[in-house]
């Protein structure tokens, strides 16, 4: 059973784990991450394991600063520009990946292109001191929600990693924004928690959107973030028995009667909307309701990735990969 020590007293703990070969469940800003070493084929497959990841879904490689990054991707004007503008943060670019760079060909699953982050916070401090990248995806399993605390994380994935570093509630609530360059143009690979809108104000041009030719983001699968419940997203009026997600100052018709009720934001903020998604969506679903009904959300700056998450959840079930 894991261990889950506060962030302030798990550093030297977690740098022990990690050069040995294990891995450990860290906070960043945007949800929880399961870090292995990147160089270290070992403990990249224990992740896989520990999630019930399908090997063909690649993952992040995060890096604690720019020296690293240019070490393991090559790096065109534009994405230099978008690293410089939001690194540390919630940015994944995607970019060529260059050859020696000892990242373990597991980290891609045999793609030539690789996708860097550099997380604020813990994970960063983490990084710089063991020298090395960790690749990391959401600490959940394969096809659930991803864990905005330590607790979430402790009870999904407790039993079969070492160590939990808890740094309490993680200050985005949703994964990272993915782009890619292509030809000096930026392509949104996954909404996230930098605003589709930011990213376009520093690149001078609209996103592109959609996927050129096979699956760009492999783990963009239709239903990924299931909770047990069935979902109905738009939901205009609960009946008795369902659960309620809300959103906003006015409610659904008849949400008296709902089984349970959360409110993303009271007042119509997406920014908390996104910080609470997953922690509501899991207590929702633990209420025994069996279908969770959600208020309209604006589609507008965070509004898109909430709306992708949303959705996804809601998206007919498919096990076939998990
Ligand atoms: O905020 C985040 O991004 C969190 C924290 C822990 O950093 N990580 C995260 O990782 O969400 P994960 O593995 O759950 O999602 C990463 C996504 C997957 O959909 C994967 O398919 C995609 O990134 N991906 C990884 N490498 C890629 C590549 N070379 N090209 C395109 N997509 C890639
Ligand atoms: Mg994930």
């Amino acid at each position: 059973m894991a261990e889950l020590i506060a962030a302030d007293k798990a550093m030297d703990a977690a740098l022990a784990l990690l050069g040995a070969g294990e891995v450990v469940a860290i906070p960043t800003e945007t949800v929880y991450g399961l870090a292995g070493d990147a160089t270290n084929g070992e403990a990249v497959a224990r992740i896989f394991e520990a999630k019930g990841r399908p090997r063909f879904n690649p993952l992040i490689a995060h890096v604690a600063d720019m020296a690293m990054a240019e070490r393991i991707g090559v790096f065109d004007p534009l994405s230099r520009k978008l690293a410089e503008k939001f690194w540390p943060g919630p940015l994944t670019l995607v970019v060529p990946l260059r050859p020696g760079s000892g990242i373990h060909p597991l980290v891609t699953a045999g793609l030539d292109t690789i996708a860097l982050r550099m997380p604020k916070g813990f994970g960063g401090t983490l990084i710089s001191r063991l020298g090395r990248p960790l690749a990391a995806p959401s600490a959940n399993s394969s096809g659930k929600i991803s864990s905005t605390s330590g607790e979430a994380v402790a009870s999904d994935l407790g039993a079969r990693i070492p160590l939990v570093v808890d740094g309490g509630s993680t200050p985005v609530g949703l994964e990272s924004t993915i782009v890619k360059v292509e030809d000096g143009r930026v392509r949104l690979l996954r909404p996230g928690g930098v605003p589709a809108g930011d990213i376009e104000e520093v690149a001078g041009a609209p996103l592109l959107r959609g996927v050129t030719a096979g699956i760009e983001a492999p783990g963009m699968l239709a239903s990924h973030y299931a909770p047990g419940a069935a979902m109905r997203l738009n939901a205009d009026a609960v009946a008795a028995g369902e659960a309620l997600l809300g959103f906003g100052p006015r409610r659904a018709d008849g949400w008296q009667q709902a089984r349970a009720f959360l409110n993303l934001s009271e007042t119509g903020d997406l920014r908390e909307a996104a910080t609470n998604l997953f922690a509501h969506l899991q207590a929702l679903d633990r209420s025994g309701a069996e279908l969770i009904a959600v208020e309209p959300i604006p589609f507008d700056e965070l509004g898109e990735a909430i709306n992708d998450r949303l959705a996804r959840a809601a998206a007919p079930r498919d096990n076939s990969h998990v």
